[in-house]
């Protein structure tokens, strides 16, 4: 499409100047007679790709014109500006740059000096859109593989804890609650989002026996959880170029009353976004399932909260986290109920099938439905809502490979290969196909379970 100009001038025969010879130079030009032509002009028809605008016009001259024309428009989306002057004068030229003018042309044109300046111009500014426009991109791309990344790293610290399922993506999402209610802006959110997550990363140095020991803890015991806080703070330190992140699980077990851990500060001592965490975690811990008992009732929690204002919390944060609670009738805000899932095992040898139901019997929420052979398998697809499938590769009527292209014309739910082939060629072929992950027979229990559970987690969990 052609380049699109708009010349500003009250002087006519300057106007039927500058647009032959750009129209000669293939440009699309719309020559207006005042400022407020101008205004009026782009809010009806939108903006051009260049103005050319004289500076020296009754009524309102081009200042006055620039600053009007600046104000309403887009400023992600700057048009260029070029001043038309008929003197050499020092003074308007720095005005005009100043206002924000790209360039000064003298008038009476030169045609060519006129063209190239304008196209030029042009392209310089269609080039900056461009590569702005990238820019954003990559740094949206850049932001979603980084919570990706984060969100994994939770996730791995929570398997740890049978009884901490999803606890850091609550915490993380009860801070930022919290602190939208603070009328925190969104780069703070962000960070204490990644914060949340992250405040237990610090466990992965707590031998896993302790963290699940149902009874009474050592003295000794104890210590080593305590440090999950410091050691939280060193692995964080270069994860991120905010340091708050680091803070955040480094102070969130200090108490506002200055008996906490690892220091032992006291009130606004303590980073805020840790005492942002230490209610979002205290509050998660009750409305979540521990090994010792359920999910505590809602009031139970709101008056823990309330008690430990200025003595755990910082008060001013307790009273927003009893807000969320107030209006949180039905109690939403708490550990859901595990999903159950539903598997389909298919496999032409029986005792296959009995075997994977033997070995994923234990796991807890889980359906499994099985079939002899892929007509059984669809007839099972198109009746259930199936999570996961595990299939086998080699069945007398259709191979694996050929059955999983058939699934995924209708289905995208994760599939797992069954093979007793472990050939390269397989392998690349199982990875060439996307087919989320394979099994080799005979079956191991404890391989089988976790990746079963990998997969299904991942998949709750959206990473
Ligand atoms: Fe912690």
């Amino acid at each position: 499409m052609a380049d699109w100009v708009i010349v500003v001038d009250d002087d006519t025969s300057n106007l039927k100047m500058a647009g032959h010879i750009l129209s000669r130079a293939n440009m699309r030009v719309t020559a207006l007679k005042s400022g407020q032509a101008l205004l009026n002009y782009v809010k009806e028809n939108g903006y051009p790709d260049l103005v050319l605008l004289d500076i020296n016009m009754p009524e309102m001259d081009g200042f006055e014109t620039l600053t009007k024309f600046r104000e309403n428009a887009d400023p992600d989306n700057e048009t260029p500006v070029i001043f038309l002057t008929a003197d050499e004068n020092e003074e308007s030229e720095t005005k005009g740059l100043s206002l924000g003018a790209v360039d000064f042309i003298k008038k009476p044109f030169v045609p060519e000096v006129l063209t190239i300046r304008v196209r030029h111009i042009i392209d310089l500014n269609h080039l900056q859109k461009n590569l702005a426009k990238e820019v954003k991109k990559k740094t949206e791309e850049n932001e979603k593989q980084f919570t990706r990344f984060v969100q994994s790293l939770a996730n791995a610290i929570d398997a740890k804890d049978r009884y901490t399922s999803g606890h850091s993506q609550r915490v993380a999402n009860y801070a930022v609650m919290i602190a939208e209610r603070m009328g925190k802006d969104d780069d703070y959110l962000q960070v204490i989002y990644y914060a949340g997550l992250l405040h237990d990363v610090g466990k992965i140095r707590i031998p896993e026996g302790v963290i699940n020991k149902p009874g009474k803890l050592t003295d000794d015991e104890f210590d080593s959880i305590r440090i999950h806080s410091v050691s939280g703070f060193h692995i964080l330190r270069d994860i991120h170029n905010d340091e708050r992140i680091a803070y955040g699980a480094k102070y969130h077990h200090e108490r506002y009353d200055g008996t906490g851990y690892p220091n032992g500060l006291e009130g606004d001592n303590i980073p805020e976004i840790a005492r942002i965490i230490a209610v979002a975690d205290a509050y998660d811990a009750m409305a979540s399932e521990r090994s010792y008992r359920k999910v505590l009732p809602q009031a139970v929690i709101r008056e823990e909260i309330s008690n430990g204002k200025g003595s755990q919390f910082d008060p001013a944060i307790a009273d927003i986290m009893l807000q969320i609670i107030d209006e949180d009738p039905s109690y939403e805000h708490r550990q859901q109920e595990a999903k159950t899932h539903s598997v389909l095992v298919v496999d032409d040898d029986k005792i296959v099938l009995r075997d994977v139901k033997r070995v994923l019997k234990d796991f807890e929420g889980l359906n499994v439905f099985d079939a002899v052979n892929t007509q059984e398998a669809l007839n099972i697809l198109s009746a259930e809502s199936v999570d996961l499938i595990l299939l086998d590769l080699i069945m007398p009527e259709k191979d694996g490979f050929e059955f999983f292209g058939d699934i995924r014309k209708e289905y995208d739910m994760p599939v797992i290969l069954m093979t007793g082939d472990r050939s390269i060629e397989t392998i690349e072929k199982i990875n060439e196909l996307h087919i989320d992950d394979y099994l080799t027979k005979p079956l191991n229990e404890a391989i089988t379970c976790e990746t079963v559970h990998g997969i299904l987690h991942r998949k709750d969990s959206g990473v």
